[in-house]
Order: structure tokens, then C-alpha cells, then sequence
């Protein structure tokens, strides 16, 4: 009787495997092709989860597109949008996946072409279980056709979700899309959306362009609810991870929230800075078409996203922190500098940061451009520095000149 028991037992657990992470006994597949060189710098763009969730639509969608046009964002650099969750509904007698045709009646290829047809690049968002976090049907057992679809509908990037994956083991996963990919005849961005919990710093290098490093961010300066976490939050997250980032395999503390209301302009300044300085992909997650002149104003400084972009791809390192005042350093391509002085406090702060602190000889001259007010000081000696607003930053790019 216990037998029959035990075995009862085995079988509602091998089932249960098998329901979760569909027949992956073999996941050892190895990648052939090389990465496609696609994100050289961290990927710009637009993507509709931070606003919208699953409130999404194809008016909406070109709306955006239109909007980063009108908007000077597609000048500043900005080339990606990304359609997240619930653009899914089922899949077809076939397997194929279906996008629910009451939120996208013509469907994702005319969406893509219309994108397209504004300069722009499309990303459309799925997962590696049985189902997304919305509850839509996910690619666990259907990569191959999947990747094929989306190379058929011209996709150029996809953001790949880590919920309902069940034992699967997520370098082997991420393999599989990524090789599925490589293999579908277009070259599409492979964004890993594993929240940083299986060490993606280890494979993702070689499997992806970009890595999720925490769970989602939210729109608050700082806190914490259940999965998600405010903007310092993130940030703390990120100190150590600089060593990892490089050209085309870039850490990704997750979307920004400039614009959706829920920070002071200042903290979304600091935001868009600290971001900068991580060589974060920039993905805006407001409504574009609707954004105020403060939220356009930052998301298009484009010395600020220089920053961001700059070809040296080397992730910014905290290289002092008292209390609640910090400094963050990056070097540029060319031999300058990039520093964000940072007061989390709730008082204006005099913060400097001295050349010694950026390994250049004291008496080196340096002309220093402040990248949000645009003061520019010529031949600077020793250090400089200002006042730093509570929640606020001064962002400098320290140039040596002769
Ligand atoms: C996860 C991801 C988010 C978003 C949602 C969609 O939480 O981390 O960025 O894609 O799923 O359901």
C-alpha cells in the first residue's frame, strides 16, 4: 500500500516538473553562432510596462512612436519600441503564438512596419515558462518557432521574463532563446529578464546583450514592496556590479521612470544621471506622448546620454560615500572623466571632488562642463565641486587639457 503511495507521490511530482518546465531533460545546448554585435552601447528606447502594464493597445503603441519622433527623443538617440506583456493571447492550432486581436486588430507585423517606417526599431517581450508574469502564454517549449515569428514580423529585440519557469535552470534557458535567435535569420537584441538571481553576470556575457540585475523598479526615490524597489534602492544594488559591464553585454537595473510622477524633478535628474553613469540601457518607461516640458527636458540631455553611450562602455564605480553624500566616477573614451556628486540628504551639501580622486596629478588643467547646468570652467586645477541640492546631483565631465 505505502508503495502504491510512494509512487502515487512520484508521479504527481514528476508531473508537476513536467507541467511547469515542458521536457528539459537536455538542456545543454550549446551556442555556435558568436553574438551579433547589436548593443555596442547600452540600448536606447521606449518600452510599455512602467506606465501601461498590461493597458496596452496598437493606437497606443504608435502614439509612442510618433511621440519619440516629435519629441527630438529619436534624435537624441533613442531607436527601440518595446511592447512588455499582454500583447499575447493564445496560441494557434499550430503553435503559434497569437496576439490578442482585440488589443492589436491588425496585428504585430503592421505594427513593426509602421514602427519601422519612423526610423525606429520594435521589441516585443516574452518569457521562458509555460506563462508570462501577466498570464500570457510564455515560449517554454516553443523558442524555435517562436524566434522564426518574430524574425518573420521584422522584431529586433526581445525581452525575455524569468516567471513560471519552474526547476528550469536559467543559463540553459536563456541558451536556448538566445541560440533560437541567432538562428532565426534576423538579428534581434536578446534583453535576459532573470531579476539577477542565477549569477546572469556568469552567462550572460555570452547569451545576451543586456541583464536584468534586481527585481522591478518602482516610481519612489527610495522603499520596498514585495518584488519591487524605489530608485536608491536599485541603485545600492548596482556598486559592485561594474566589472561586468562591457560593450554589448550591459548590467540592466531595470527601466527609468522619469516622467510618470512619482519622484521630484530633481530625484528624476539624479535618476536619469546615476543611470548615465551605470551604462544603463536607457529605456523610458512614461507615456511619450504626453510628457511635460521637465521629463523631455532630461530625457533628452544628450550630454548626459553621451555619458551613457560612451563607446569606452565602462560602468561608473562609487569611489566615496560619507553618510548620505557619494561620489560616482566613470572614465570616457579619450582619456576624461565623468563624475555624479550625490546628496541623498535633505539638505543642500558643498561636495568637490578633487583630481586626486580620479588618479590625474593636482596640477593637471581640466576644463569641466557642468552636464545639467552647461557651465563650462576652463583650465581647472586641484578639484571642483558646488552645491548639491537635497536628492540631487551635480554631474560633471572633466576633460584634461594642456
Ligand atoms: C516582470 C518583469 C517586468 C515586467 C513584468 C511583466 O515583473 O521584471 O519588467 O516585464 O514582469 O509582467
Amino acid at each position: 500500500m505505502l508503495h502504491l503511495v510512494r509512487r502515487a507521490l512520484l508521479a504527481v511530482t514528476l508531473l508537476g516538473f513536467i507541467a511547469a518546465a515542458p521536457a528539459y531533460a537536455h538542456e545543454t545546448l550549446k551556442l555556435e553562432a558568436p553574438k551579433p554585435l547589436l548593443a555596442p552601447t547600452p540600448p536606447m528606447g521606449w518600452n510599455s510596462w512602467n506606465k501601461f502594464a498590461c493597458n496596452i493597445n496598437e493606437a497606443l503603441v504608435r502614439k509612442q512612436a510618433d511621440a519619440m519622433v516629435a519629441s527630438g527623443m529619436k534624435d537624441a538617440g533613442y531607436q527601440y519600441i518595446v511592447i512588455d506583456d499582454c500583447w499575447q493571447k493564445s496560441r494557434d492550432a499550430d503553435g503559434n503564438i497569437v496576439a490578442d486581436p482585440e488589443r492589436f486588430p491588425g496585428g504585430i507585423k503592421a505594427l513593426v512596419d509602421y514602427v519601422h517606417s519612423k526610423g525606429l526599431k520594435f521589441g516585443l517581450y516574452s518569457d521562458a515558462g509555460a506563462l508570462t508574469c501577466g498570464g500570457r502564454p510564455g515560449s517554454a517549449g516553443h523558442e524555435f518557432q517562436d524566434a522564426r515569428q518574430y524574425a518573420s514580423w521584422g522584431v529586433d529585440y526581445l525581452k525575455y521574463d524569468w516567471c513560471y519557469t519552474g526547476p528550469r535552470n536559467a543559463e540553459a534557458a536563456y541558451t536556448i532563446m538566445a541560440k533560437a535567435l541567432r538562428e532565426s535569420g534576423r538579428d534581434i537584441v536578446l534583453s535576459i529578464c532573470e531579476w539577477g538571481t542565477n549569477q546572469p553576470e556568469r552567462w550572460g556575457p555570452t547569451v545576451g546583450h543586456l541583464w536584468r540585475t534586481t527585481g522591478d523598479i518602482y516610481d519612489a526615490w527610495e522603499g520596498k514592496k514585495d518584488w519591487s524597489h524605489g530608485m536608491t534602492n536599485i541603485l545600492d544594488m548596482q556598486v559592485e556590479r561594474w566589472r561586468h559591464a562591457a560593450p554589448n553585454a550591459w548590467n540592466d537595473p531595470d527601466m527609468l521612470e522619469v516622467g510618470n510622477g512619482g519622484m521630484t524633478t530633481t530625484e528624476y535628474e539624479s535618476h536619469f544621471s546615476l543611470w548615465a553613469m551605470l551604462a544603463a540601457p536607457l529605456i523610458a518607461g512614461n507615456d511619450l506622448s504626453t510628457m511635460d516640458a521637465d521629463t523631455r527636458r532630461i530625457l533628452t540631455n544628450t550630454d548626459v546620454i553621451a555619458v551613457d553611450q560612451d563607446p569606452l562602455g565602462q560602468q561608473a564605480r562609487r569611489i566615496w560615500k560619507e553618510g548620505d553624500l557619494e561620489i560616482w566616477a566613470r572614465p570616457l573614451q579619450g582619456g576624461g572623466h565623468v563624475v555624479v556628486l550625490f546628496n541623498r540628504g535633505e539638505a543642500p551639501s558643498d561636495m568637490k571632488v578633487s583630481w586626486d580622486q580620479l588618479e590625474l596629478p593636482a596640477g593637471q588643467k581640466a576644463d569641466v562642463k557642468d552636464l545639467w547646468s552647461k557651465k563650462v570652467s576652463k583650465k581647472v586645477r586641484g578639484s571642483y565641486g558646488g552645491t548639491v541640492a537635497p536628492h540631487g546631483v551635480i554631474m560633471l565631465r572633466i576633460t584634461p587639457v594642456r
